[in-house]
């Protein structure tokens, strides 16, 4: 992992960099790092906007041999990943809200795209996008009550090469893990850090809005909600409301 780095200075997205580079057949663990991005894609369709030069935009190509149903569990490495560098980096415990934002203390600090490359048998290549603010010291009046940064959480500038470093360290040894050992010591470490576990929290659905408690992920990572009658939902895609 992160043997071969590619920098660039500025694009629309590091995910269509990572796209291309597939086509020129690019080892896996390639990572793909900018200092500025333009177009920078989110979960949903949405945009993910960040500030030249301050926070961390990077795609991380992965060809592991795994069936499609294995594929989302490649996103909760990356969160884990993050979450742990951000330990030891930082000195401050971040955490997971459902499926993949990083958390501190109630605002978003990081996200995570992931999109996979396949034919209709098998994955061939998942390219993980990870977005991290990390030395953003103001954010737009409209977000700046649900986002923040490392900088702002931890009262000092960090290092983003030594972020990267550590995410792709302990990206590689989960990994490593989960090849060896399946899902289950991820799904642990994630649920561990998972935002609201046991407690209550909405779900904005396509179909509707569900309430109730958030009782872990499967090993597809879906959501499980216990609603007051005791029933479990399994929760493909929403928006959670804590
Ligand atoms: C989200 O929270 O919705 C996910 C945000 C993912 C942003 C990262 S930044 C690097 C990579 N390139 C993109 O265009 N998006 C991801």
């Amino acid at each position: 992992i992160g043997q071969k780095i590619v920098y660039v200075e500025e694009t629309s997205s590091t995910q269509l960099i990572a796209q291309q580079l597939l086509h020129q057949d690019t080892p896996e663990g390639t990572l793909v790092v900018t200092n500025f991005q333009s177009a920078g894609r989110g979960r949903l369709s949405r945009a993910w906007l960040s500030e030249p030069g301050d926070n961390i935009a990077m795609s991380l190509i992965l060809k592991p041999k795994l069936s499609m149903q294995q594929f989302p569990q490649l996103t909760f490495l990356a969160s884990v990943s993050i979450v742990a560098a951000i330990k030891e980096v930082v000195g401050i415990e971040a955490q997971i809200k459902w499926p993949n934002d990083i958390f501190i203390a109630g605002k978003k600090v990081c996200g995570v795209l992931t999109e996979m490359v396949s034919d209709p048998e098998e994955v061939k290549a998942v390219i993980i996008g990870m977005g991290i603010n990390v030395n953003q010291a103001v954010f737009a009046e409209d977000i700046a009550t649900i986002a923040t940064s490392l900088r702002l959480e931890s009262g000092e500038k960090q290092q983003r090469s030594a972020l990267i470093q550590a995410i792709l360290v302990h990206f590689e040894a989960f990994y490593q893990q989960y090849l060896t050992e399946g899902f289950s010591p991820i799904k642990k470490y994630w649920e561990a850090h998972a935002l609201q576990f046991n407690k209550n929290i909405k779900a904005r659905t396509l179909k509707g809005v569900l309430e109730g408690e958030f009782k872990g992920i499967t090993d597809d990572g879906v959501l499980l909600l216990q609603d007051a009658a005791g029933e479990i939902h399994h929760v493909y895609s929403a928006d959670i409301e804590i």
